[in-house]
């Protein structure tokens, strides 16, 4: 073949590439593991929907929730495998792709869920929506979920009430120091499989936000909530890169600007549908509750804060730093 017949070729081949990627359907499989009216739940179906109104016939999502597709002990092997393109994983499941995520986890770190977000909005927070790149893994936004509770089968007051007792955590180094720090056993599961564990009797409490221990109903096992406010559970809206960056460019610009509306939205909504989940906990006659004085948190605040040194390598004091100067901006 000569020369100009070769480039000839080349060219033709660019092209019905590039017109194919125009034309076809991309589908996003949306995997998540909560229920659909919780934050994320939430989150998920208006990014269909606003995918459906603006991108018909160039992209189709599928919705998967209560981990009806796959687990969060499994999710991101299948995303990395392309078997799903989207998931909001919560921050704490990201340890084995990047410890500087644990950041996020640590324990009196965040007072509410505006310091998270002025912490997200920040230089280094935006940085880390790359943290994940070498891997192949594209952060493309945050979504809050709320502040964590303890719940438990006894009453929690003081930190020592712990002791002894099983919990079941994310899988998170982050996360199983501040048990330890407290004496008590931390076992790592998957979300899904809570409540049968919690049947069963093999665990004695958890940690959650209101929307998902409402959504769970974990207070027919642990019907003592202590409102902590401890830490914060949020998550990484994350893509597949080598799938995302085979979306042609204008499409995909589109998709961020669906993901910025869904984004606001979620972070607009969180708040207030945990707060109302905790209200419904309340009058559902069930939930005893526990509340902390300054001086009692305070106590709960110094049993768990030695996980910060513990941690303060692997997460970079930069990235701590950054968080610290982020809160301090509004105090
Ligand atoms: C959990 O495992 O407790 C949470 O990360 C579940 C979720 O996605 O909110």
């Amino acid at each position: 073949m000569n020369k100009t017949l070769s480039g000839l070729c080349a060219l033709l081949l660019c092209f019905t590439t590039a017109s194919f990627a125009e034309e076809k359907t991309f589908l996003i499989k949306f995997s998540h593991v909560v229920a659909e009216d919780t934050p994320k739940g939430q989150g998920a179906l208006l990014f269909k929907q606003k995918v459906e109104e603006r991108l018909a016939g160039r992209v189709q999502v599928e919705i998967y929730p209560n981990a009806s597709l796959f687990n969060d002990s499994d999710e991101m092997q299948a995303l990395l495998d392309d078997k799903v393109q989207m998931l909001a994983p919560s921050l704490a499941k990201f340890s084995p792709y990047t410890p500087k995520l644990q950041v996020f986890d640590l324990p009196f770190l965040f007072d509410d869920e505006e310091a998270v977000s002025r912490f997200q909005k920040s230089p280094k927070g935006r940085q880390l929506l790359s943290a994940m790149a070498q891997q192949g893994i594209t952060g493309l936004a945050y979504w809050h979920n709320g502040m964590k509770q303890l719940a438990a089968t006894r009453a929690l007051q003081q930190p020592s009430d712990a002791a002894g007792l099983s919990f079941r955590i994310q899988p998170s180094p982050v996360i199983e120091s501040q048990f330890a720090r407290l004496g008590a056993k931390a076992v790592g599961m998957p979300f899904a499989d809570t409540p049968n564990a919690l049947r069963a009797g093999t665990i004695q409490g958890t940690e959650n936000t209101w929307s998902n221990i409402h959504s769970q109903n974990y207070v027919e096992q642990l019907s003592y909530i202590t409102e902590t406010n401890h830490g914060s559970l949020n998550y990484m809206l994350v893509t597949n890169s080598r799938f995302w960056f085979s979306i042609p460019h204008e499409t995909r610009t589109e998709l961020e600007s669906i993901i910025d509306e869904v984004t606001f939205e979620v972070n607009r909504a969180a708040e207030q549908q945990n707060q109302a989940d905790r209200e419904r906990l309340l009058a559902g006659g069930k939930a005893q509750l526990t509340s902390l004085d300054a001086a009692t948190r305070d106590a709960w605040r110094e049993a768990m804060r030695p996980v910060w040194q513990q941690f303060e390598e692997q997460i970079g004091k930069d990235v701590i730093g950054a968080a610290e100067r982020a809160i301090r901006r509004n105090r």
